[in-house]
């Protein structure tokens, strides 16, 4: 079985990467063969500024092996570092149909949040495809907002083979149920480009002002109140035990869930459960020099698999003349 899934270093990661994507991918090193990358070429769609690139594509390295991706034992590198992908991703846009990928929403979505829209925006869906096919992934652990480019991959797989002979894999979105949407500070989804998330390194009075600006409604301490519409017991959810989860549950249900000392409480808990990674990455951090050590043996190891791919696809559909 193969995983494989991707990161924009466009900004710091937050806990909705984490519980949505990191987490679930960190946790199959044993089981599977894993490819984990760092999407440098789609976060060019929104981040035109070098250094901010160069420091965000490291940092998210960082991010990653400190919570516990072991390089030696997945596939883990930078998308550009494999060029064979943007080959691929040209083969696929033409055979792309226009109205599949007008459909994406995620275009319109941040296009209206303020990104330009452009071209690269506009066939993000395609570049995924390629990243995914080029692996022959079977499946793909992502948030549900990646569910529709996940069709795309699928879609463009499928007609693929049905025009040139069975050469891709069709891959499958894994989506988990509980951490499919971890919701913002705002109570929409959390996302780096909606300025509402919990960053996962964030710590001290910086993460306190976080957790404390989660909104949340004025009913009264005493009033019972309905636990599975509240935004701040939707993130207790990803933090707390099954036992102390209970508890809390049944004060909102029954009167006497004070919200102030919920975030307070929430606030221990985050800070607590990524006390270990933020050492460590500040050790990652420490060394740049190391980490692109690590991630330019991924990508040659990254490498050596694409290629395989992409000399079967440029035979199939007459490149090898
Ligand atoms: P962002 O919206 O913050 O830019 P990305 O698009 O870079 O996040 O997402 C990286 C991964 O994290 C994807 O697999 C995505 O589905 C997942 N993800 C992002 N935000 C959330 C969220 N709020 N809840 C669950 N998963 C998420
Ligand atoms: N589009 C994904 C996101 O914004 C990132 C991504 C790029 C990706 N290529 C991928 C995810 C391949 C999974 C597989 O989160």
């Amino acid at each position: 079985m193969k995983i494989l899934s991707g990161i924009q270093p466009s900004g710091q990661l937050h806990i909705g990467n984490y519980f949505g994507m990191m987490k679930t991918m960190i946790s199959q090193m044993e089981s599977s063969e894993l490819y984990v990358f760092i999407v440098d070429l789609h976060a060019m769609t929104s981040v035109h500024d070098r250094y901010r690139l160069e420091a965000g594509t490291l940092e998210a390295a960082a991010d990653f092996l400190a919570l516990g991706l072991d390089p030696e034992r997945c596939i883990f590198w930078v998308q550009s570092d494999v060029p064979e992908v943007c080959e691929l991703t040209w083969i696929l846009s033409t055979i792309a149909p226009m109205g599949l990928i007008e459909r994406c929403h995620s275009y319109k979505d941040k296009v209206a949040n303020g990104i330009e829209p452009s071209h690269g925006l506009f066939s993000y869906p395609v570049l995924m495809a390629a990243d995914i096919l080029l692996y022959q992934a079977n499946q793909v652990p992502v948030g549900q907002d990646q569910k529709q480019h996940l069709e795309v991959a699928r879609d463009l797989a499928q007609k693929f083979n049905h025009l040139f002979g069975e050469t891709f894999v069709v891959p499958e979105p894994a989506i988990s149920q509980t951490t499919a949407l971890v919701p913002g500070l705002d109570g929409r989804k959390m996302s780096k480009s909606y300025d509402n998330t919990i960053p996962i390194f964030l710590e001290g009075k910086g993460l306190k002002k976080k957790v404390m600006a989660i909104a949340t409604d004025a009913t009264p301490v005493e009033d019972p109140k309905d636990p599975d519409k509240c935004n701040l017991f939707a993130m207790l959810k990803l933090f707390a035990t099954p036992e102390r989860l209970q508890e809390v549950r049944d004060l909102y249900v029954g009167g006497g869930a004070a919200y102030g000392y919920i975030k307070l409480e929430l606030l221990d808990l985050i800070s607590y459960h990524f006390a270990e990674a933020r050492k460590k990455k500040a050790e990652y951090l420490a060394d740049p020099a190391m980490l692109r050590e690590i991630l330019k043996r991924g990508a040659d190891k990254a490498r050596a698999k694409a290629m395989v791919t992409l000399d079967l696809v440029r035979e199939r559909v007459g490149l090898k003349y």
